[in-house]
């Protein structure tokens, strides 16, 4: 999809969506106004929040689809409100094969008219997305010309609105490239496809990228990490992604670390088929690590981050792991392994011991699809957070709600810390049957060094869904990519 920006009212389009606040229901077009006043005067169309009404007029003798959008209540509009509404409009237009589109702006004083223009655009680009590759069937579709117009575009601003439909298109465009990876099947995509993928986004990109191959990594001592990898017939490849673009401040280091099971069958503490089914989605953090590096690269943000993936499958064969075996780990740390189910703490411990111990980040936020309890507790909208800083926890709560992508701080209490304390070892792999999410997290905070602000994103809820929701299509969603992204963009305008 390409998205363009008019100043004046284009008539002319194939298609045409106009949205609209129930309490105003404001717009200039003469006609479109009557017809508006009509539809409401008869319950056809109220401006209800998500509300799609479509009819067809002639414009200078063609015909145009027009395509009314409630978004509800003016108060209660929020930027993610116009993202999940926009998509129903464009899945009508879709609907009815509308190639040539015309978008006319939201108009509210609520949001800046970049913002919106940004969340418009998000929204379009996103609601399009489909991965049919593996169709036989599918079939070059025309690309949908999309322009965003209207009269309260004006001249003055055209320029900086522009500029907000690029960053748009550049956020869907890493959010995409998570998705794609996430989808993409276990069989195609396995550590080494992986490490070849980010590869080449990197040169695509501009952010340097360093495969190391099992040798490096048991010369790293990563044991934690390689004995996960030890069922499966594919090499574990650990993936390092670094880009500087912040000279003046070299010393300054975010780091990211995403879980890269690109197969999780759990091990001999084997999942049942109908939980095994989607877990090609367990690269989901390192899907969205890959994402954000190339959304940051094509912006030039004037940050450095190092992200980090310890690729891996876990499987069953004569020489994968075993509930009961006690391992090593890259920090010195001895692991009681219980279940081999819980096996992306095991990968995670030794990339954030890597990536502080190696790559000198002061600062880590790892991000995973960890534990089936998080979308217990919060369901597949909100991810799970722990944190070890008030302040770094501040600045991805403010950098989720520029976006809407929803979080949640899970507490960090001393009594759950008890609860992966092993007899025989330093730690266990699990916690027991209650607060899950929260012992796994702090699995992971015990290879976090004392001085490194961290940030745990458990994903497993919202890193895939099941079924297609607004601008989200069924499989990987690209979580938490934009909020990555808000984040190290205020760091970067500092
Ligand atoms: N990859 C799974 C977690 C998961 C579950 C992700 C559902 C996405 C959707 C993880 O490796 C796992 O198996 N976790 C176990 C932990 C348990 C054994 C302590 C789980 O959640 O059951
Ligand atoms: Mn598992
Ligand atoms: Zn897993």
């Amino acid at each position: 999809m390409k998205v363009s920006v008019k100043s004046k009212k284009c008539k002319e389009s194939e298609g045409l969506i106009v949205s609209l606040f129930e309490d105003s229901l404001e717009i200039k077009n003469p006609e479109i106004k009557k017809m508006v006043e009509y539809l409401s005067k008869n319950e056809k169309f109220l401006g209800k929040s998500g509300e799609v009404y479509n009819y067809t007029r002639e414009v200078e003798g063609k015909i145009q689809d027009v395509i009314l959008l409630g978004l509800g209540k003016e108060d209660k509009c929020t930027l993610e409100g116009i993202k999940v509404n926009l998509s129903k409009a464009y899945k009508k237009a879709k609907e009815l094969k509308v190639n040539d589109l015309v978008v006319r702006m939201i108009v509210t004083d609520k949001f800046d008219v970049c913002e919106r223009a940004k969340a418009m655009t998000v929204s379009l680009v996103l609601s399009d997305y489909k991965f049919d590759k593996y169709k036989s069937s599918n079939k070059e579709e025309k690309e949908v010309l999309v322009s965003l117009s209207g009269c309260s575009i004006d001249n003055s601003k055209l320029d900086s609105i522009k500029e907000a439909v690029k960053e748009g298109e550049n956020i869907a465009e890493g959010i995409i490239i998570a998705r794609d990876l996430v989808n993409e099947p276990a069989n195609v995509m396995y550590p080494e496809v992986l490490a070849n993928s980010v590869t080449k986004l990197g040169q695509e990109y501009g952010f340097q990228v360093e495969v190391l191959g099992k040798e490096k990594i048991e010369e790293l001592g990563m044991e934690a990490f390689l004995t996960v990898g030890k069922g499966s017939i594919r090499e574990p490849k650990l993936i390092v992604m670094r880009y500087f673009g912040d000279d003046s401040n070299k010393e300054n280091v975010t780091g990211l670390v995403g879980k890269g099971l690109t197969f999780d069958a759990g091990g001999y503490s084997l999942k049942p088929t109908a939980s095994m089914d989607t877990m090609k989605s367990d690269m989901g953090g390192a899907a969205a690590v890959v994402g954000t590096m190339a959304l940051i690269a094509k912006r030039g943000l004037k940050v450095n981050v190092v992200s980090v993936v310890a690729a891996c499958e876990n499987m069953i064969s004569g020489g994968a792991y075993k509930p009961g075996d006690i391992i090593g780990s890259m920090q010195g740390t001895t692991i009681e392994v219980l279940n081999t189910d819980a096996e992306g703490r095991l990968t995670l411990a030794d990339a954030v011991t890597y990536i502080q111990e190696k790559e000198n980040v002061k600062e880590v936020i790892d991000l995973a699809t960890l534990t089936g309890a998080a979308l217990v507790a919060l369901g597949d909208t909100t991810t799970a957070i722990l944190s070890n800083n008030d302040k770094f926890f501040n600045e991805i709560e403010e950098a989720s709600l520029k976006c809407g992508e929803k979080l949640w701080r899970l507490p960090a209490f001393d009594e759950y810390r008890e609860l992966i304390k092993s007899d025989i070892a330093d730690i266990k792999n699990i916690g027991g049957r209650y607060a899950g999410t929260i012992t796994a997290g702090l699995f992971i905070e015990k290879f976090i060094k004392e001085g490194t602000s961290w940030i745990h994103m458990d994903i497993a809820g919202t890193a895939w869904t099941d079924s297609p929701k607004p601008y989200k299509a069924k499989g990987g969603t690209g979580i938490p990519v934009n909020t990555l992204y808000e984040l190290l963009k205020k760091r970067s305008s500092k």
